[in-house]
């Protein structure tokens, strides 16, 4: 019998360089997709899969981000007053409850695995717990993480969420080696961060979703910098294949935006605005005329 997840890491203590200068003072997770900043489409996410312990690894200059989770009385009172209460019940969806948040500090941006080991003492031996990334946006029908959480309850172990990228491509991306697949799940026997096309195992990426055994923080606990000198959680997952607990890819359904970048960001932004019921029709006409007068110059 697999243990539920309930408790998800968020890692945000990252310097989002590529988003210079303003991740000076913003952090990257606070930047928004139409109005909502990237951290509620993953808080939401997570809230659809059955989390109910959120955990942020945060840093210095992301106070932000926790002001954003907390309530704003004055701004409930004026909305109320003036009837407002369409924004009321959209501001009263974003609430968190008491108790619900953990705030743990990452002092040194030392990786992606280095800021998940941060939060180790506050999951349980025995407890799996998921990760997500919240620069990796995934619009479909069903959450990601609820599709991983409902495939994880039949082979649990270690499970990370893949998708098939162009192999000129992999080496932006941790990548599995494949020992075999059965429908949606891969099973790894392997799994290398950022490798050259050459090297590349195969064109299957490691998306940022992850539901995780406890034992990976003590590979963690040992693990030196990896690719590009950081702490790599792939290495530390990939150190748990052959350990008893298997490591699967799930090749989950939906659309995926590296919001990280400024090409999936402002392709995430086009998508997401022309999936609102309230924009469609305007920016759907502004970037028909755009389309043609990008062709007539051509
Ligand atoms: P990225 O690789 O996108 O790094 O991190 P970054 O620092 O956010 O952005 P760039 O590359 O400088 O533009 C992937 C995820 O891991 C977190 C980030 O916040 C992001 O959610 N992270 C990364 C940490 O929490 N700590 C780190 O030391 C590194």
């Amino acid at each position: 019998m697999v243990n539920k997840v309930t408790k998800a890491i968020f890692p945000v203590a990252g310097l989002g360089t590529r988003f210079l200068p303003a991740t000076k003072s913003i952090p990257k997770e606070i930047m928004t997709l139409v109005d909502r900043p990237l951290i509620q489409y993953a808080i939401d996410e997570a809230r659809e899969a059955g989390i109910t312990d959120f955990i942020f690894v945060t840093a210095r200059g992301k106070s932000a981000l926790e002001d954003y989770f907390d309530s704003n009385p004055e701004l409930e009172k004026t909305l109320a007053r003036k009837g407002k209460t369409e924004l009321l019940e959209q501001l009263r969806d974003t609430d968190m409850e008491s108790g619900a948040i953990a705030y743990i500090r990452q002092r040194e941006a030392r990786g992606l695995g280095h800021a998940v080991w941060c939060a180790r003492r506050l999951v349980s031996a025995n407890e799996p717990f998921a990760v997500l990334l919240p620069d990796d946006v995934i619009a479909g029908r069903v959450g990601c993480l609820k599709q991983m959480v409902e495939a994880y309850q039949e082979v649990g172990g270690n499970m990370v969420a893949a998708m098939e990228v162009d192999p000129e491509r992999v080496s932006n991306y941790g990548v599995i080696d494949p020992s075999d697949s059965d429908g949606r799940m891969i099973a790894a026997k392997g799994m290398v961060e950022k490798p050259s096309q050459h090297d590349a195992p195969s064109n299957l990426a490691v998306i940022g979703r992850y539901i995780l055994r406890p034992e990976v923080f003590a590979s963690l606990e040992k693990q030196k910098a990896g690719a590009g000198g950081e702490v790599q959680l792939t290495d530390a997952i990939c150190a748990q294949i052959g350990k008893g607990a298997p490591v699967t890819g799930y090749l989950f359904e939906g659309e995926r935006y590296d919001c990280g970048s400024k090409a999936g960001y402002l392709q995430a932004t086009v998508a997401f605005g022309l999936a609102r019921p309230e924009l469609h029709d305007e920016f759907r006409e502004y970037i028909e005329a755009l389309t043609s007068l990008l062709r007539a110059a051509e």
